[in-house]
């Protein structure tokens, strides 16, 4: 009986450690402690044995039992973890792995030109508004000192959407007005607002029926023309390089006395002349002046006290000039390949 129960014994052992799945290891339990084991063929061999050693055996068997039970439970819990294990690790999360490109878009480069002046203004303190791009002719021109059958409002001929009242801003320099208005306790003001504007140009390769301009406006106590030369030459030298050269020539703008053109040195040939100067070695960047005190009074401001200095670029004509694009249109033709080459972004 001993020698039966070792070998029961040794061959459970080879039995379970030969399985790995709990299925396989149920198949083995039945083929220990089922109806058709040895075990259980022992167990009916007792009711043959005298009442002392069915005692004996009997408890010897128990013990088999038992051993056989305790076995098949300890591999089971082995089974489980590792398929928990098992589990685990697949599920398991590689971080150094490479990660999937995802392909997305790029901002177009006249809203990176505008980001880049926004940037360089707001470090001298301006603040970045907004105006409505449907506008009424009072901000557009009226308060902007230009009174109806002006002469300069024929550079300025825009799309009207009700009567001659409501038009499509041909300006950014209506924000101006908006936000002198707007403010009530009539503060300081320093803001610039890049926007949308619309005229009736026929499109070609330098007009557009709309395009983008970026307004600038400083209301303070004490202004002069040698401030807003200090602001743009800042501007000028942040945009172009730090050894671009500003200058201001004399020009006209309702809304500004003195008015001006403002000028940096060609940044491709440093002054020499060349085609993107047109030999002149002075590339013009936009319009700007003292704001007019009519322009002041009319917006709340008292021009006895208050000065200010205002100014206006096109966006598209910086891009234009700083990324060597000669055509208006490349920027509204969604032609990705075109836009691609401008892809500022540093990760691609
Ligand atoms: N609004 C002018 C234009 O569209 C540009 C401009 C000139 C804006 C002078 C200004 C300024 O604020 O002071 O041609």
């Amino acid at each position: 009986m001993e020698e039966k129960i070792a070998k029961i014994l040794s061959h459970a052992e080879e039995l379970i450690n030969s399985v790995s799945k709990e299925s396989d290891l149920m198949n083995v339990k039945s083929e220990l402690l089922g109806k058709k084991s040895e075990t259980n063929d022992l167990l009916s061999s007792l009711k043959d044995m005298s009442v002392e050693d069915k005692k004996i055996y009997g408890s010897k068997i128990n013990d088999l039992k038992n051993t056989l039970s305790n076995m098949v439970d300890a591999k089971l819990a082995a089974i489980k973890e590792s398929e928990f294990n098992e589990k685990l690790s697949k599920e398991s999360i590689d971080v150094t792995l490479p990660g999937t490109n995802i392909e997305c878009g790029a901002p177009n480069i006249l809203e990176h030109v505008i980001e880049e002046v926004e940037q360089v203004m707001m470090s001298m303190g301006y603040d970045v508004v907004e105006g409505p791009e449907i506008e009424l002719d009072k901000y557009n021109f009226e308060l902007l000192n230009l009174p109806k059958g002006h002469p300069a409002r024929d550079a300025q001929d825009t799309f009207y959407i009700k009567g001659d009242e409501v038009l499509l801003r041909s300006q950014t320099s209506s924000v101006q007005a908006r936000v002198m208005l707007a403010n009530e306790e009539k503060t300081p003001i320093r803001v610039i607002c890049p926007g949308k504007t619309y005229r009736r140009d026929a499109d070609d390769a330098t007009h557009s029926h709309q395009f983008m301009q970026i307004e600038g406006l400083l209301v303070d106590e004490h202004v002069s023309l040698s401030d807003l030369k200090g602001t743009f030459e800042v501007l000028a030298k942040e945009l172009f390089g730090a050894d671009t050269v500003s200058r201001f020539r004399p020009s006209y703008y309702p809304f500004t006395e003195p008015s001006v053109e403002m000028d940096i040195s060609c940044f491709n040939c440093k002054g020499n002349g060349c085609n993107i100067c047109k030999n002149t070695g002075w590339i013009t960047i936009g319009g700007a002046g003292i704001v007019h005190p009519d322009v002041l009074a009319g917006c709340g401001y008292d021009p006895k006290k208050w000065h200010g200095f205002a100014f206006g670029f096109g966006a598209e004509r910086m891009a234009m000039l700083k990324y060597g694009i000669n055509d208006i249109r490349t920027f509204y033709y969604t032609d990705l390949r075109e836009l691609k080459t401008f892809d500022r972004r540093e990760n691609k």
